[in-house]
């Protein structure tokens, strides 16, 4: 039977438009899908949309729109915002989709069966831009001297009859979950502020809310809808099909990988984790928090005016290099900084003049110089063999790597090899053996095409149009493009299409 993976990025508010930080997180899941898929993998790559809850309903009737009706709109842009990513997911989920109020309803029915809920009355601070209770003492003093979330969110003080889940019971069984599973909460710092906040004490959590109404209703309380993120960590279990527990989906449950934002880690590692603890269903196994971009130094903002559309960024400069850059540009789970002088400088530099023009040289010599015909391997130098190796080596670090989220240093691996190839080809100088010794040169451009072959095969997870190019070019026929068939070498002699450059410099046109 195939291994299975099941992962999934946040689903994003429907209360305004796709930006870049939406775009990178899917973009990120979308490399690991595909990277796992060449690895062998039957994969579930889910994302979606979290359509209901106080910030969406306040933002509809801002509009003067029903609520379902502004949803409807919003969700597009994000299936059109997933679409023009290039994202490979299988599934696309809605809140208000009626599969996912059935699975609401359903883990509600759990909970309360299992003792879990009962009913009171909310009184405290509420955070409608993080849709998110803060207790008294973990609020913060603005210098304009009003009392803001931690997040620097306005809070209000609200008191209505709720719903709540008896979260403190689940303090030490979090804590002993977290402990005996060390992997679950990355990166290091993260887990360690979820431990210390957990070691700090859990209050029951309020899990319906009274004072308006765009949710799921909360079965048999009329007048409750169900607190959103309640709902909207469901979501996860609803594409796998709860609660069906026949559903052939159901056997990607539990999660391999929940992708995050650092902002959310804590509704994801300490939340939903016990919510499916107590509802009896097995846990995730990995929570990753990635980081959060600002924009040339400034956070993004409406009203700065400077929020980045990523559809904008791929019309402009295509959609790889973006890809390319978001996950190469800043380790995963640190903050980076989005600027179009970064973005063009890694461009041209490390596809354009690493990658691109290795390509170009090698593929160009073949061309010219051998009829267009892949050569045979020769009789390998010591320095043939040490690069062949050093590709060879490639798809296993980049697995662990990616196994790890490490997706900066995933593309380290392959480009330490892509500069090994322009320093081999460098020293080797194939241009010149073809008067000299033209069998070396043949044997030369074949290390060079079976070192470019595993590069590109590795890299399509995070570009895949370039290098479907690069593997055309290469004469890798498209039913062995996956790791496995990096084992089988390509036939001496196949033909090769007329070299065409996959990544051309971006020249800032000064109009
Ligand atoms: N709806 C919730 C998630 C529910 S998951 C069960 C939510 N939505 S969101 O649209 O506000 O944010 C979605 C994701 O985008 C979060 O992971 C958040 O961290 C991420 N980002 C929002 N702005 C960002 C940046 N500026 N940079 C990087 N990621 C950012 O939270």
């Amino acid at each position: 039977m195939r291994k299975r993976y099941y992962l999934t990025t946040p689903i994003y508010y429907t209360n305004g438009a796709p930006h870049i930080g939406h775009a990178y997180t899917s973009i990120a899941a979308d490399v690991l899908a595909r990277f796992k898929r060449l690895d062998g993998y039957d994969v579930f790559f889910l994302t979606g949309t979290d359509e209901h809850g106080q910030k969406v309903e306040k933002t509809a009737s801002e509009a003067g729109v029903e609520p379902q009706t502004f949803v409807d709109g919003i969700a597009a842009e994000f299936v059109d915002m997933t679409r023009r990513m290039g994202c490979s997911n299988d599934d696309f989920i809605r809140t208000t989709e009626g599969r996912h109020k059935a699975a609401c309803t359903a883990l509600w029915q759990r909970l309360e069966a299992a003792g879990e809920l009962y009913l009171g009355v909310y009184e405290g601070w509420y955070a409608v831009r993080d849709e998110a209770f803060y207790g008294e003492g973990e609020l913060v003093l603005g210098a304009d001297g009003v009392r803001r979330a931690p997040t620097g969110a306005p809070v209000e003080l609200v008191r209505e009859p709720s719903w709540f889940f008896r979260l403190a019971a689940w303090q030490d069984r979090l804590l002993a979950f977290y402990e005996a599973n060390p992997d679950f909460i990355a990166p290091a710092g993260t887990r360690n502020e979820i431990v210390s906040f957990v070691r700090g004490g859990l209050t029951d959590l309020s899990v319906s809310r009274t004072s308006f109404s765009w949710g799921i209703a909360v079965p048999g309380e009329p007048g409750h809808v169900m607190y959103v993120w309640l709902d909207a960590l469901t979501n996860y279990i609803t594409a796998a099909g709860f609660p069906d527990e026949t559903a052939p989906r159901w056997a990607f449950w539990p999660a391999d990988l929940h992708l995050v934002g650092k902002d959310i880690a804590r509704f994801h590692t300490v939340y939903w984790p016990a919510f499916l603890m107590a509802a009896g269903l097995p846990l995730p196994r990995r929570v990753f928090a990635n980081g959060w971009w600002t924009v040339q130094g400034e956070k993004m903002s409406k009203s700065l005016g400077n929020v980045v559309d990523p559809r904008d960024l791929v019309d402009a400069f295509g959609l790889d290099p973006i890809r390319f850059f978001l996950l190469r540009e800043v380790p995963f789970g640190n903050d980076g900084d989005f600027s179009r002088r970064a973005l063009i400088g890694r461009m041209n530099t490390e596809l354009a003049n690493d990658l691109g023009n290795l390509a170009q040289r090698s593929l160009s010599l073949i061309a010219r110089n051998c009829g267009g015909k892949l050569p045979g391997r020769g009789e390998a130098t010591d320095d043939d063999a040490g690069l062949l190796a050093a590709a060879e080596a490639i798809p296993g670090s980049v697995r662990l790597q990616l196994d790890r989220q490490a997706f900066h240093e995933a593309l380290e691996e392959v480009w330490r090899v892509v500069r090994a190839a322009n320093a081999y080809i460098d020293r080797q100088a194939p241009w010149a053996l073809r008067r000299t010794d033209p069998v070396r040169m043949a044997a030369v451009l074949r290390v060079l095409a079976d070192t470019l072959r595993v590069i590109a095969t590795v890299l399509q997870p995070f570009m895949a149009g370039s290098m479907a190019r690069m593997l055309d070019q290469l004469g890798v026929p498209e039913e062995a493009r996956d790791l496995t068939a990096l084992a089988s070498p390509l036939a001496e002699g196949i033909s090769l299409p007329p070299p065409v450059g996959v990544f051309p410099r971006f020249v800032e046109n000064a109009a």
